[in-house]
């Protein structure tokens, strides 16, 4: 993420919500990121904060007039129209969504709307009956038609004691829809990423699973490196401690023959498969039906084995699909993971050092290698799981590259950095 996000500049637009303090939180964490953040509040927006907040947090002067005196021609309207690489309105009233879609500018946020080309994502904050209003559907509608972005309202309480939809989106969730506009980078445009994520569940009986540690974090964040390159992603999880990525079709199962039907379903119109959910090999034969209860005597679960994912998919590829795989390992990682990519037919395998602190389950970092048919182990240094998910889908694109070229189709959809 901070890889995508350092040196851009990000024009935050902050309108007259009661939700405007939740775009401090917004600024803090895109400043974080490494992104330049001009805070732009209107009139309203500042009976609810102050710029002094937004100019603290990003080192900006925050704009909030149209007539000041010029002070730094780098934030004149049109000079930032032009230098920014996104527009963020965060929250955007009812009042500057239909300002926008009509072209009105009459303060310095809507006119510096009209003036710039770069991409605008909306994250709209209002009342239920404001935003269920035809109009407001109206104005989004033709704001979405011209290629305006928008993250939200999510369902909740509002401040205005009733309940629907109309609260602020969640600030990582607009962070992550966010992060595919900064990017530029279309590596994956036009490619389906099915990728499985988290653990299976195995019913005991009806309160008790066997399960095992995976968290989620590696499918999220190989999501998130795969909506940054312009892909559609779909992510088949099982429970996971971490939030879907914003972006992603999300299909939730819990056990391994939930997830082996929903991934037979989703992987036949897949360009990339990257299994990445720990999957139990077994399940119990005959879950009980009522919860058991203990009596004093040693209880022993009959065993069977479930349907092989991965091997499945290994049989049943089309050419051209990429097929990854993630192996986890105790001990003797790189040959149990080279044969694991012989034995299951994939193209590349992660070898997850599970045996080291810090690597692997529960945690945000890895450690291990990246192993191909051919070439040399990849050997990588124990790293945020973000970073790795970046050099994972590198590798992704450089193996998709080589097959569009080797099929003589080109590689119209995979230009690195295009
Ligand atoms: C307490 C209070 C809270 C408000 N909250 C919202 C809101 O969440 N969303 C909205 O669209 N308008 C809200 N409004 C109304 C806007 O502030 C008003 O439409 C204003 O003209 C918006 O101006 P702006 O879009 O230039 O910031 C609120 C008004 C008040 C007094």
């Amino acid at each position: 993420m901070r890889r995508i996000w350092s040196d851009k500049c990000i024009v935050l637009g902050v309108t007259g919500s009661i939700a405007a303090y939740k775009a401090c939180d917004l600024a803090s964490r895109l400043v974080e990121l490494g992104a330049e953040v001009v805070p732009v509040l209107t009139k309203s927006a500042r009976e609810f904060v102050g710029a002094a907040s937004f100019e603290a947090i990003t080192g900006q002067r925050a704009i909030t007039e149209m007539f000041e005196p010029v002070q730094n021609p780098a934030i004149e309207h049109i000079a930032l129209a032009t230098r920014a690489s996104l527009f963020i309105i965060a929250p955007a009233t009812a009042n500057i969504i239909a300002k926008a879609a009509h072209g009105i500018a009459d303060d310095w946020l809507s006119t510096t709307l009209l003036a710039t080309r770069a991409p605008i994502l909306f994250a709209p904050a209002m009342n239920s009956n404001m935003y269920s209003h035809p109009a407001t559907i109206a104005n989004i509608e033709l704001l979405k038609s011209r290629g305006c972005h928008f993250v939200g309202p999510e369902s909740g309480r509002l401040a205005c004691k009733t309940i629907g939809p109309g609260r602020l989106i969640d600030v990582q969730a607009i962070i992550e829809a966010a992060t595919p506009l900064v990017s530029g980078n279309h590596e994956l445009a036009g490619k389906r990423v099915l990728i499985t994520s988290g653990g299976t569940r195995e019913p005991v009986d009806p309160v008790r699973f066997l399960g095992n540690r995976s968290s989620g974090r590696m499918g999220r964040a190989l999501a998130l490196a795969a909506l940054a390159r312009g892909a559609e992603v779909t992510v088949i999880t099982g429970p996971a401690h971490v939030a879907p990525p914003y972006g992603a079709r999300v299909v939730e199962v819990e056990t391994a023959a939930e997830m082996a039907e929903a991934v037979a379903k989703h992987a036949p119109k897949a360009d990339v498969v990257i299994a990445a959910a720990a999957v139990a090999d077994y399940r119990v034969k005959a879950p009980s039906v009522q919860k058991r209860k203990r009596d004093g005597a040693p209880v022993t679960l009959d065993l069977i084995e479930n349907p092989d994912i991965l091997a499945a998919l290994g049989k049943s590829r089309r050419k051209g699909r990429i097929l990854v795989g993630f192996a986890a390992e105790t001990e003797r990682l790189l040959e149990n993971a080279r044969a694991k990519l012989q034995k299951k037919n994939l193209d590349l395998i992660v070898a997850n050092q599970v045996s080291v602190a810090d690597s692997g389950f529960e945690v945000d970092t890895v450690k291990g290698a990246i192993l191909d048919r051919a070439g040399p182990n990849e050997e990588f240094p124990l790293c945020a799981k973000e970073e790795f998910a970046e050099r994972l889908m590198e590798r992704i694109v450089a193996l998709a590259n080589a097959e569009s070229d080797s099929s003589g189709i080109g590689r119209a959809n995979f230009v690195p950095g295009g």
